[in-house]
């Protein structure tokens, strides 16, 4: 597949540091709105053409797959303008900013018969497809309880993506994106009940987020996400015979299965840094084989999965811009 990079921040460093694990996966291009942060990025990483006009690094005919890693509030109306240029997209979580944006996005790409996913790379990481395995094997027996936090005591730049409401800024849409996304996919479904409460920051924005949620079948999620603490970052899942303890879970390198008074763990030796290849890997391949979305991170799941992140803010009361009128849609 040949890439081009809409953006060259810190999550694009990571995608272009990843991709030289891969055959035959080439960035081709990219575009920046810094002149010469994007030069240097291209130089580093050895990309062969760079654009600092968008319009021209969208009609590059060479250009297959365009990689989204722009702030949250962008990723919708650019992963639109790249599909409505006839490119294949690779948009970084959250998908948009709203379900609403989201259904947008994926109507468009349907009408462009180009496929389109949301960069949930954590399912795609060897030792979480480990954690299906278990499951699927009734090692631990049918879950009942899942437990998941994502928190960091990050950049205290009120200007800064992560705390900047316009910019989509808070805790969960950066980090409890991760927790919420585990649950929906362990429960396969979304949650019957929500509750939520949060810790407003100045700017306000989620500093911390904490959900108790229960889904249809009956399992019961306990969901952390902070900006602002760093909190203790496991994924546990509690089965009726067993439970799978995850560290730092979106990033997985290692997992371990308590059950029958048995341990097993797997570790991921390969995994050198990051892991972001593996879903560039399953992307290319899907769309080699002429499919419009991946079984694993399906429009139906992004959608949902953002619907799942809208009811959470309603509970706490967090709106953005994007809620309140239509803006580029
Ligand atoms: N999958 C993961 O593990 C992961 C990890 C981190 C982040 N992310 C996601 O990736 C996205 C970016 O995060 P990041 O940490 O890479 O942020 P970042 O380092 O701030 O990079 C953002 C990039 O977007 C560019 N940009 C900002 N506003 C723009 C605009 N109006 N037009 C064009 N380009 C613009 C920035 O350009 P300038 O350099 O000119 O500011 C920068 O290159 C976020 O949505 C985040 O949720 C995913």
């Amino acid at each position: 597949m040949k890439w081009g990079l809409y953006a060259t921040g810190a999550i694009a460093e990571a995608f272009a540091t990843d991709i030289r694990k891969l055959n035959g996966e080439v960035i081709i291009a990219a575009y920046a709105r810094n002149e010469q942060k994007g030069r240097l990025f291209c130089e580093k990483h050895n990309i062969e053409r760079f654009y600092h006009d968008e319009a021209t690094f969208f009609s590059d005919p060479d250009i297959e797959a365009v990689y989204v890693s722009t702030p949250h509030t962008l990723h919708a109306e650019v992963s639109i303008k790249a599909l409505r240029a006839g490119k294949h997209v690779l948009c970084e979580k959250p998908f948009a900013m709203n379900a609403k944006e989201a259904k947008r996005v994926i109507a468009v790409a349907l009408e462009q018969k180009r496929f389109v996913m949301e960069a949930l790379w954590t399912l795609f990481l060897p030792s979480i497809q480990k954690v299906f395995e278990w499951i699927e094997a009734d090692r631990i027996g049918a879950v009942k309880v899942i437990q998941a936090n994502f928190g960091f005591s990050g950049n205290q730049d009120p200007q800064g993506r992560l705390l900047n409401p316009d910019l989509g800024g808070g805790a969960l849409l950066d980090v409890g994106i991760y927790p919420v996304l585990i649950a929906n996919f362990l429960a396969k479904s979304t949650p019957e009940s929500i509750s939520a409460e949060v810790n407003l920051t100045n700017t306000g924005v989620d500093g911390s987020t904490f959900i108790s949620a229960r889904y249809p079948n009956g399992i019961l999620a306990l969901l952390g996400a902070s900006i602002e603490v760093n909190l203790i970052n496991n994924l546990v899942i509690y089965g009726e015979k067993g439970r799978i303890v995850v560290p730092s879970f979106w990033m997985a390198n290692e997992a371990t299965c308590y059950y029958d008074n048995d341990v097993e763990s797997f570790v991921c030796d390969e995994q050198q840094r990051n892991g972001y290849h593996y879903e560039t890997q399953e992307v290319s391949n899907a769309i080699n084989d002429g499919l419009l979305q991946h079984d694993l991170v399906s429009h139906q799941f992004t959608i949902e999965l953002m619907e799942t992140l809208d009811r959470i803010r309603a509970e706490i009361g967090l709106v953005y811009k994007q809620d309140l009128n239509n803006g580029f849609l």
